[in-house]
């Protein structure tokens, strides 16, 4: 498991929430745990500081752990103060870098992470590719790769832009776009759960299931990145990606073999059927909403901080099957989910009311549900509800991050998103964005 790989580590927007809360506590972890050895360095690329000392003051408060470790770690930690748009910063990048490859004498792997907002993707991808950060040096064993996050672009359009970018630089097994909800347990556990019990297989089709739920609703808001969100909305930010990704990992037909093509291959049959909706399709099926608390703090806009679309997949397995979208901030619960709902054909339930269900229950706590019901009493046939629960392993340290980064570093990219996987996902939610833009669908309050 562990990796003594000479690695230098660069992320582009190194101050910003994502980097500090996340990627570089996911490092840390690796490190602390002895998986990533201890010959890398991490170049943090942003604006915001003159410093290496300046910058680890600052990554300091977001690292726990054994002390003595966090010191060692930070000396590991360079900054390079720069502008993602201006191509003289990528010029002392470079030299940045390849002091650090001198002083390791020897020619490491590369790692660069994007962990910016979309729209910058394009510069720094023309001025890796301008400074030619991936020829620093070569080796027999070592590699560059690189780390994208969702969203994906902004539209169809400018993911198909970033694609070529990327493809000018990159073949597709150095390219890892990132969905963070790939990494987590309960997804792994829906994909095994799934392909490693074949009393589930017979009845996960049309003929057994009624609906299947998909949920990311959170009470917290966007108040420390509103001019982030603002722009993006509430459906690029939750529902083009990781609802999405939910809902291709429910659907997907088992792949061949474990590995990311396959894999890749069957999400992507599905979200390619996904029924791409007309603008009346999308007036029937689509509901946006603003949260009052947001009208307030960002005054006349008009993104969405909510959504519910009810989606279809032109499949045989999944024909008349209702796949409900839904994401929300300032919601009154915290509430993700995929609950996939069976039809109900049971004798002593004439109602309809008990419905099978099985949740795969990422908030409020991750675990497996299976809903079944039973009679008890000898007087009357009603039925009783029974919950039977896996608690999934729940670790704030072992994040998603943690995961993820250690896969990159593997070269491993079962949980990473393939890039057709993204243009059907942009297919899919590019003709609802257009249509709210263009007022189809009223805005509604909350
Ligand atoms: C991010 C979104 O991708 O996912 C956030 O940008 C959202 O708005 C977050 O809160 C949810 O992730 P998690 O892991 O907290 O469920």
């Amino acid at each position: 498991m562990k990796m003594d790989l000479p690695l230098v580590f660069t992320i582009f927007g190194a101050t910003g929430d994502l980097a500090t809360s996340k990627i570089f506590p996911g490092i840390f972890n690796l490190f602390c745990d002895g998986i990533i050895g201890d010959n890398f360095k991490i170049i943090g690329f942003a604006r915001r500081f003159e410093t290496d000392k300046e910058f680890r003051n600052y990554l300091s408060s977001y690292l726990y752990g054994d002390e003595q470790k966090k010191i060692e770690f930070l000396k590991k930690v360079k900054f390079c103060k720069g502008d993602v748009t201006n191509f003289n910063d990528y010029v002392k990048l470079k030299e940045k870098i390849q002091n650090e490859v001198e002083i390791m004498k020897t020619c490491p792997s590369f790692l660069y992470y994007l962990s910016l907002t979309p729209k910058f993707y394009e510069d720094v991808l023309r001025n890796i590719d301008k400074v030619q950060l991936t020829k620093i040096c070569n080796a027999p064993s070592n590699w560059y790769r690189i780390a994208i996050e969702k969203p994906f672009g902004e539209s169809l359009e400018s993911d198909e832009k970033i694609e070529k970018l990327l493809r000018k630089l990159f073949v597709d097994d150095q390219i890892y776009r990132v969905d963070h909800y790939l990494g987590k347990r309960i997804l792994h556990s829906l994909f095994t759960f799934r392909f490693s019990n074949s009393i589930f297989d017979g009845v996960w089709n049309k003929n057994f299931i009624e609906r299947v739920e998909l949920k990311i609703l959170e009470t917290e808001g966007v108040e420390n990145r509103v001019s982030f969100y603002d722009t993006v909305g509430a459906l690029r930010d939750v529902g083009q990606n990781h609802l999405l990704q939910m809902l291709s990992f429910v659907a997907m037909d088992e792949p061949q073999n474990f590995n990311h093509e396959e894999i890749s291959r069957e999400k992507h049959k599905v979200l390619k059927n996904l029924n791409k909706m007309n603008k009346k399709d999308i007036v029937k099926n689509t509901i946006r909403k603003q949260s009052k608390i947001y009208s307030k703090l960002v005054p006349n806009s008009k993104t969405e901080t909510y959504f519910k679309i009810l989606a279809s997949i032109n499949l045989p397995r999944w024909k008349g099957v209702d796949f409900v979208l839904e994401g929300g901030k300032y919601w009154k619960e915290d509430r993700k989910e995929i609950r996939v709902i069976f039809k109900n054909n049971n004798l002593f339930d004439k109602q309809k009311k008990s419905p099978n269900e099985i949740i795969f229950q990422i908030q409020p706590k991750p675990k497996i549900i299976t809903k079944f019901y039973k009679t008890e009493s000898i007087f009357n046939y009603q039925l009783t509800p029974y919950e039977f629960e896996i608690e999934e392993f729940n670790d704030n340290l072992y994040s998603e991050y943690y995961f993820l980064i250690y896969k990159m570093m593997i070269g491993e990219r079962i949980f990473f998103v393939g890039n057709d996987e993204i243009l059907e996902m942009w297919k899919f939610t590019d003709n609802i964005i257009k249509a709210w833009q263009n007022n189809l669908v009223p805005l509604e309050y909350y």
